[in-house]
Order: C-alpha cells, then structure tokens, then sequence
C-alpha cells in the first residue's frame, strides 16, 4: 500500500502550524507544498490549506498532479467555520478548484487560523487596507461573515487556532 502524506499550503504558518501537530498526533510526514515531488508515490494525501480571498493555498495546483488518491481537506481560515453558510461558500469554492471524482465532502475539514498585521508582507497589508475601507463604509447588514471578521480583526493580531480541531481529522485517518 503507497504511504500518506500531509501536505500544508501556508504563508505565515498558522496551516503549518496545524500540519505539524496533525503528523505528530499520527506519525504521517508532512511537508510544505511546495516539497511535493511526486504525487503519485501517495495513496493518501491530508491537504492543510490556509485561505486566502476564499481560495485554499496551493490546492488547485495539487489536485492537478493526483490520479488515484485519496484526498482529505483541511482548510485554515479566520471565519467561524460553525456557521453554516461560511462553511458553504468555502466548499463551493474548493468544488471549483478540484476535479469533481476529489471533491468528497467527508473528507473536508474546517479549522481556525490567526492573522498578525505585524508580521504580514506588503501585498497582503494593502490588500486588506483596501478591503476594509470599501467594508468599512458598508451598512451593517450588508456585511457577509467574512466581510464581519475582516472588520473585527483589521490591523490586530489574532489566534484563533484551536489543536483540538485535529481529533476528528485523526479519527479518520488511522
Ligand atoms: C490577504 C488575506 C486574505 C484572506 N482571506 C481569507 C478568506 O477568504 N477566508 C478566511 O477564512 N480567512 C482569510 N484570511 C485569513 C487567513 O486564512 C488566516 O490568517 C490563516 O491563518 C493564514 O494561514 P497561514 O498562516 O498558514 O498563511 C485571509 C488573510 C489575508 C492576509
């Protein structure tokens, strides 16, 4: 049988972070996506994705090099993935970035991630400097869930990243 891998998609290391801890709570390597030589020496492949404007760091491009495998989802993101809707939205668009025989909604987890304006690069500073001032002059009940947490979180540093949120994920896979 070909061996797992956990692969993270990560920026500022909050999906590394989770990576890290999911390979250690196994004992399955992780690696950065980047790192990736060959997909198909994998049977199983446990994505950690961090998400940006909606999109999972680094899944499409994976899911492009997978035949046969087996692939299990775990996005990192700010918005409260107890909320229905939020999980809806982030689930049409990992519909849209991977092939359709991949998309296996029990195999897609949600956790929270953590934002620091600190430490944050230039390109993503302006982007969101540019997001909050068109939200910022939104009425309140326009505001979608993401649009809320852009708000609330918009030039502070916030950890919202809760280990205990990969327990599920290890049931599932050992
Ligand atoms: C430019 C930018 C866009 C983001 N877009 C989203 C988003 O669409 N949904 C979400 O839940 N979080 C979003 N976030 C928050 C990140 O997903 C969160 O900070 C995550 O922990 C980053 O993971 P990383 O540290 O592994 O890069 C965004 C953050 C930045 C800086």
């Amino acid at each position: 049988m070909r061996e797992s891998i956990i692969i993270y998609g990560s920026r500022y290391g909050t999906a590394r972070r989770y990576a890290e801890r999911l390979a250690e709570m196994t004992g399955i390597r992780c690696i950065g996506h980047k790192d990736l030589k060959k997909a198909d020496d994998y049977g199983r492949i446990i994505y950690v994705g961090a998400l940006y404007a909606g999109s999972v760091l680094g899944l499409k491009a994976l899911a492009n090099e997978l035949s046969d495998q087996e692939l299990i989802i775990v996005t990192v993101g700010l918005v409260d993935p107890q909320d229905e809707a939020n999980v809806r939205y982030i689930r049409q668009n990992i519909r849209s970035q991977i092939p359709a025989r991949l998309y296996d909604e029990r195999r897609i987890f949600h956790l929270r991630g953590a934002i620091d304006y600190g430490t944050m690069g230039l390109k993503h500073r302006l982007m969101m400097a540019f997001m909050h001032s068109r939200l910022a002059k939104m009425p309140e009940d326009k505001l979608n869930a993401e649009a809320r947490v852009i708000l609330e979180t918009y030039g502070k540093s916030v950890d919202l990243t809760d280990f205990e949120g990969l327990d599920k994920i290890k049931e599932l896979i050992i």
